[in-house]
């Protein structure tokens, strides 16, 4: 598949690589390269991608991080800048994450203030962070909320290695595919088709993984248009692929979901609210539940969740004020809107996705 280039208004460059094999390539460029090096990963992906990662230990020192969100702290960046220290990395040093999308997060955050920005080489192992994570945005959560300390960020990069993925758990696949629903629905409807056609029994088989890598690429293709549009978010155009997510991130810190789990609840209660205030057709609604399904992704809260505290967390999120939060609704697929929704309409529609 065509490499996907960015290059920003500063001059920096991203290059994305989708393509099999794309991680063993990557050592064989890193060898031949003379920069000190530091790997980011975790003990349950080096688990996993034994074979991928033997090699690289004569490269660079492996530093290993909590799993999930638990590396997306400020502790895990001063413990990263410190061996950055004491192995003396430079300028033009790089820093290479090797994970989902919370490692690529906190390697990112780091490659961009260390040193006022030191090169970074993002490879995503998660069908999510594969599809959706560009590294061109990176948060740092804080005290309890979600990605609250940011930055914007420019990796030199990312490099996607399919077969990577297939290591997953089915919930880590399912959590992948509430994104690319979610690029379905804001704008590639001809995602959706391809999307329906694989499903949890027949993700492993030949035809079905290459389906799968070509939508890896599009999500990409797609993405990078988004930051190649708005790189800064000056333009708003961004805020789009945050559909789901404003609610998503405040379900994260409320209840023990997955990022794409999440997504999946905040897409659905999206649309509900799309169609109760008289934007969407009800059709569209039952689409976004039947695909979710489809995938083994929840589409409503447990009974026992606390609404309140999900609303409490909402309160915080940049886009709410005064009660009143900026919402991502949809007028059709493919037709996404900002719009404001008060706090209890929200309040109603996530009441009635309580099961
Ligand atoms: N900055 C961005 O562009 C961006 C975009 C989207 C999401 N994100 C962030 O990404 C995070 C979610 O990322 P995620 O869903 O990739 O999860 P994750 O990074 O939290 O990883 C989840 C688990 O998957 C395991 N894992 C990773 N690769 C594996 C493999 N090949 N086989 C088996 N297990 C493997 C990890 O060890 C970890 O325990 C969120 O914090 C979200 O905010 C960032
Ligand atoms: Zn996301």
């Amino acid at each position: 598949m065509p490499q996907i280039n960015i290059t920003f208004p500063n001059g920096s460059k991203t290059e994305v690589l989708v393509e099999n094999g794309a991680l063993g390539r990557l050592y064989k460029s890193l060898k031949t390269s003379n920069s000190k090096k530091l790997l980011i990963s975790t003990s349950n992906t080096k688990k996993h991608l034994q074979k991928n990662l033997k090699q690289f230990a004569s490269l660079a020192p492996i530093v290993e991080v909590p799993e999930g969100e638990l590396c997306k702290s400020l502790n895990e960046v001063e413990k990263i800048y410190s061996i950055c220290i004491s192995n003396k990395l430079e300028k033009n040093s790089t820093l290479i994450a090797v994970g989902g999308g919370s490692v690529g997060d906190l390697a990112g955050f780091v490659a961009t203030t260390y040193k006022r920005g030191i090169n970074l080489i993002v490879v995503p192992t998660t069908l999510l962070s594969q599809v959706d994570c560009l590294m061109t945005k990176v948060g740092i959560n804080f005290i309890n909320l979600k990605n609250v300390i940011a930055a914007f960020c420019h990796p030199s990069s990312v490099v996607i290695d399919p077969p990577l993925i297939y290591s997953l758990d089915e919930s880590r696949f399912a959590s992948g595919f509430a994104e690319i629903i979610k690029y379905g629905m804001i704008g590639y409807k001809d995602l959706i088709s391809d999307i329906e056609k694989i499903s949890n029994s027949n993700i492993r088989e030949k035809q079905n993984r290459i389906k799968l890598s070509k939508l890896i690429y599009r999500c990409c293709k797609y993405k990078s248009e988004f930051a190649r549009e708005d790189p800064y978010d000056k333009k708003g155009v961004q805020i789009f692929l945050g559909y789901g997510h404003t609610l998503a991130n405040a379900i994260e810190m409320s209840l023990d979901y997955t990022h794409g789990e999440a997504v999946s609840i905040g897409m659905v209660c999206a649309a509900k609210i799309s169609y109760r205030l008289g934007y969407l057709d009800k059709k569209v609604v039952d689409l976004h539940i039947t695909l979710l399904k489809q995938k083994g992704l929840p589409i409503a809260l447990p009974k026992e969740s606390d609404i309140n505290e999900i609303l409490a967390y909402l309160a915080h999120d940049k886009k709410t004020e005064n009660n009143v939060c900026n919402f991502i609704l949809l007028k059709d697929i493919g037709k996404p809107f900002l719009h404001n929704v008060p706090l209890h309409v929200i309040y109603e529609v996530l009441n009635g996705l309580s099961i």
